[in-house]
């Protein structure tokens, strides 16, 4: 039946109210009206959608999602999607504000933006004249994943701003995330239903914006904060970031509430202690604040360097700290057979994770710790670091608390337990101890090591109770058909198994070093022997001496190497990996790529990417000479958050300073360069 103007105004209306109550609800928490009221609008305009064969894109009926995608499909960032610089202190602060006024004037006033980093997913929403077209992933800041049919279904995104014409392109980026109370209710439900709970609010909004069918999205109450604009054509924005916050919110879109311009250095400062003291009180997870210069003129002029603009840094909080009740004490068994006892916790929700254990290291710590089960405890958690315990804050005031006391044999196989310098305790039995020959494969698979995709922890768990694997080479003869018996396999994921162990037979030197898991030799290590021996043969001939050579290599780690190599076992395990067929392109020492022969580096500060040995050694190993202290024989500086004087000193004898952005790209280029030469 066509509708008479009167149904199709009510249609609008009813539209706007309920855009209205989902943005109340959704984004402000402040519901204004009874949910059986906002039932009976929505199923009132469906209604009459229906009737009348009225249902448009844009309508709040259309958020429930869609049939699901056969894939995502790639978007191409017209703007490159860059990420942010950081810094951990109040230093490191003031130093940015330093050098945005070298770069300007040094009598600037500078007026900044503040607002909270929120622990989130960046996404990127282009509405075309006013119409929500398209949501998109940052990805890798150059290209991302079409996500429209997820973003459509977060009810606090409108899907059509009304004072937009139709002749304008607007690019609105921000942070997608779930709050705590979302979060909580989620993993409440799950529990109850016995389905597998989520880790935490960061994880769960990152897995529900990346799924094909739209209809598991929905399920999620997800929430956006607008924080840049990319794109914008065919309209004037404002000149200042705050007065574009305020324009972007008088169009609906939701925009931080605890926003705020501050004057200076020291305002932002200011912020930043008020946004931390109320941290907990947030209804969602941040990590810092983000401090932006607020006029748009001069961040034109300031501009970008390789991966982040000048114009803006975020401060980083300190770790979170909550209290909870150690329940227990564990050993574990370790892949070397060090034994740690781990600490069983009532859960506790810190730093992002819910976390029910977390390593006490050695038993001196305990000692340290003065720790007893039943004690009251701080536990401290910084992003993505391990969880420690700090200190015992109220002891188990019942006396049946028990001392800790070290195991008298291996846990796990009941052999002798030896000790290994002052602190350290290990079971003597080798890889015939289950433990170590369960950690040993499962380090083996790891991403970094041999990177067989799908063989985590809990299937060589399964493997090795089932008798099926006793050593890394097993791996090798596996079939699709014993794979295919175990519990929670079938046998399209034992397919998918059997082509990654094939996949990983084709690997790196570097690699394979790494995934022997001798003691002390991580990727670095790895990579510096393989860099310098250029295969496998010299290496298991070179002795300590040989060994001490190697760059960062010390006489303990030379000793591991000279005795693991010494040892049979050994060379028959590694006999057999390279019989399944384990390969690796030699490394060619002679053609090496060293395009930074006779340079002198320095690295100063904290890099963010990369543990400072591995940057040392991939600098060494295309040939720079890298240096503690700057001087007159210095060519470049590399500084991280926290330079100090180096930085200063290099600027003083006009070295040339890289940023860590600025470093990764030399290195990406010089490897590049290298791999094209040897090709
Ligand atoms: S501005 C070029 N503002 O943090 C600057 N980012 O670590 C673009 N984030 O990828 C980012 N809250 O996903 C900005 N208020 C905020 C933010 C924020 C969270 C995220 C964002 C970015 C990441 C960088």
């Amino acid at each position: 039946m066509a509708a008479s103007e009167k149904i199709k105004q009510e249609v609008l209306e009813l539209r706007r109210q309920i855009e209205h109550h989902n943005r109340l609800y959704h984004s402000l928490d402040t519901p204004e009206i009874p949910d059986a009221d906002y039932d009976a609008l929505l199923h009132r305009l469906e209604t009459l959608e229906t009737a009348h064969d009225l249902a448009t894109p844009d309508s709040p009926t259309q958020r429930v999602g869609s049939e699901p995608l056969a894939q995502f499909s790639q978007v191409n960032h017209e703007i490159a999607m860059l990420s942010l610089d950081k810094v951990f202190g109040e230093q490191d602060l003031r130093d940015f504000e330093t050098r945005i006024k070298k770069r300007l004037s040094d009598d600037l006033q500078l007026q900044y933006s503040c607002e909270p980093k929120v622990d989130g997913v960046a996404v990127s929403l282009l509405y075309q004249g006013g119409m929500l077209i398209r949501a998109a992933t940052r990805g890798d800041g150059i290209s991302g994943e079409d996500i429209t049919h997820n973003v459509r279904t977060i009810k606090s995104i409108p899907l059509r701003l009304p004072a937009l014409s139709d002749d304008t392109r607007i690019e609105v980026r921000g942070e997608i995330f779930l709050g705590k109370k979302g979060f909580q209710r989620l993993n409440a439900r799950a529990e109850k239903e016995g389905t597998k709970v989520f880790v935490n609010p960061r994880n769960t909004a990152a897995g529900a914006i990346r799924q094909l069918d739209s209809r598991n999205t929905a399920k999620i109450p997800l929430q956006l904060y607008c924080y840049s604009v990319g794109i914008v054509e065919g309209l004037e924005l404002p000149d200042s970031l705050s007065d574009i916050f305020d324009t972007l919110e008088k169009w609906g879109l939701p925009v931080n509430p605890e926003r705020s311009t501050e004057s200076g250095i020291a305002g932002c400062l200011n912020y930043c202690v008020k946004l931390l003291n109320k941290r907990s009180s947030l209804e969602y997870e941040i990590d810092g604040a983000v401090i932006k210069v607020n006029d748009i003129d001069t961040q034109r002029q300031l501009g970008q360097n390789a991966k982040s603009p000048r114009w803006t840094m975020a401060y980083k909080f300190p770790a979170e700290e909550k209290s909870t009740r150690v329940l227990g004490v564990e050993f574990q068994v370790g892949r070397t057979g060090t034994i740690t006892p781990v600490a069983r916790l009532d859960p506790v929700f810190v730093g992002g994770v819910t976390v029910s254990n977390t390593t006490l290291h050695n038993m001196d710590e305990i000692g340290r710790l003065g720790l007893r089960v039943g004690d009251t405890v701080i536990v401290r958690r910084a992003g993505d670091v391990i969880p420690k315990v700090v200190k015992v804050i109220s002891p188990e005031k019942n006396h049946r608390a028990k001392t800790i006391k070290l195991p008298p044999a291996c846990p796990a196989c009941g052999s002798v337990i030896e000790k290994d310098g002052d602190v350290l305790v290990r079971c003597s039995a080798g890889i015939t101890c289950p433990a170590q020959r369960k950690e040993s494969i499962k380090h083996f698979a790891s991403r970094s090591a041999m990177d067989i995709e799908g063989l985590g922890d809990k299937l060589v768990e399964q493997l090795v109770d089932a008798g099926m694997i006793e050593s890394v080479a097993d791996i090798y003869k596996l079939s699709s058909g014993q794979i295919a018996g175990l519990e929670r396999m079938g046998e399209k994921s034992a397919g998918n198994l059997i082509m990654a162990i094939e996949k990983s037979k084709q690997t790196s030197l570097p690699r394979f070093l790494f995934a022997l898991g001798v003691r002390e030799v991580g990727e670095a290590t790895g990579a510096a022997l393989a860099n310098h021996y250029g295969d496998l043969p010299p290496i298991i001939a070179a002795d300590s001496e040989s060994l001490e050579q190697v760059a960062d290599i010390g006489p303990v780690v030379a000793r591991h190497i000279d005795t693991f190599f010494a040892n049979e076992v050994n060379l028959t395990l590694i006999g057999e990996l390279q019989k399944s067929g384990i390969r690796w392109p030699p490394v060619e020492i002679a053609a090496r790529n060293q395009p930074l022969q006779g340079q002198t580096y320095v690295l100063t500060g904290t890099l963010q990417e990369m543990p400072r040995t591995v940057a040392k050694t991939r600098l060494q190993a295309l040939g720079a000479k890298v240096a503690g202290t700057v001087s007159k024989n210095t060519d470049v500086v590399v500084t991280g958050p926290g330079a100090g004087s180096k930085l200063g000193k290099a600027e003083e004898l006009g070295i040339k300073i890289l940023n860590e952005g600025e470093f990764l790209d030399l290195l990406d280029t010089l490897s590049k360069q290298g791999r094209t030469r040897a090709d």
